[in-house]
């Protein structure tokens, strides 16, 4: 009876060590890694200036330490206009002056949004998440905005978009192609036809995506929409591009 109470005091005693043990753990990733929350002010001071600073990047209110990437994120650095910041427009608008150092993926269309996301995961990927930037992305209390989750959803169809072209494109085989400095550009076919056809409007808007070489057999080349390149012939196998 007494060896009993004195096992279950005992286990109790551990019991309370481990959530104290818990509590404690909690509170620190809660404060120290995970759940540190910047003000836009508060991130700006690490834009690289400071070189007693680490270096701090923002992308959809993800922030992330940089420093390891100095030469590029420092001052003078070619990726300098990301640091102290979330500029995650920039990272597929490549405007880099003025308001298109924004946040804002306004207007943007879903294969440009999920290209925002894929920056994302590559600094998830290759850098120290350091926290949430409190504003558009994340609430005063960390909680993801519904602006975030609207970037999600947008994503997740821009990715559903491109697998679908993806498959879409599969069906037509694409050109050959090969480039040199001396002769150019070159695209042909070893079976039909060279010719060039638009991609869908939300998948062209990506940059210079818009369109693509593929080879048509003689039956298919009445198809609407398909390009002759200019100046090869209508039968040519081999084109300049
Ligand atoms: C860059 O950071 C420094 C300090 O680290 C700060 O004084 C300066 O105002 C920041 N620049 C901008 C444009 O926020
Ligand atoms: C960059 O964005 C600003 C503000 O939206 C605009 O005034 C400027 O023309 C843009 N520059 C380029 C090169 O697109
Ligand atoms: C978004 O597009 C609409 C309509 O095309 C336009 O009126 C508006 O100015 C655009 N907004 C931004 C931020 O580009």
């Amino acid at each position: 009876m007494w060896l009993k109470t004195l096992a279950t005091s005992h286990l109790s005693r551990i019991a309370v060590l481990v959530l104290f043990i818990a509590f404690l753990l909690r509170f620190y990733i809660n404060n120290t890694s995970q759940q540190r929350l910047f003000s836009t002010q508060e991130l700006s001071l690490f834009n690289g200036t400071d070189q007693g600073l680490p270096i701090l990047l923002g992308i959809l209110g993800s922030v992330f330490d940089v420093t390891k990437g100095k030469t590029h994120y420092g001052l003078g650095g070619g990726y300098n206009h990301f640091a102290g910041r979330d500029a995650s427009r920039a990272f597929v608008s490549g405007n880099f002056t003025g308001d298109g150092l924004t946040d804002s993926l306004r207007n943007l269309s879903s294969t440009e949004v999920k290209s925002v996301v894929d920056w994302r995961d590559f600094y998830l990927r290759s850098y120290k998440y350091v926290g949430k930037l409190v504003g558009r992305y994340y609430d005063s209390q960390g909680n993801p905005t519904k602006y975030l989750k609207g970037v999600e959803a947008k994503a997740a169809r821009g990715a559903q978009l491109l697998e679908q072209q993806k498959i879409e494109e599969a069906k037509q085989p694409s050109c050959s192609s090969r480039w040199s400095q001396d002769e150019g550009g070159e695209v042909w076919c070893d079976v039909g036809y060279p010719r060039l056809v638009q991609r869908p409007l939300e998948i062209a808007l990506t940059g210079k995506m818009s369109k693509r070489c593929a080879c048509f057999e003689e039956s298919q080349l009445d198809q609407p929409g398909l390009e002759v390149y200019e100046g090869c012939d209508y039968h040519a196998n081999r084109c300049k591009a």
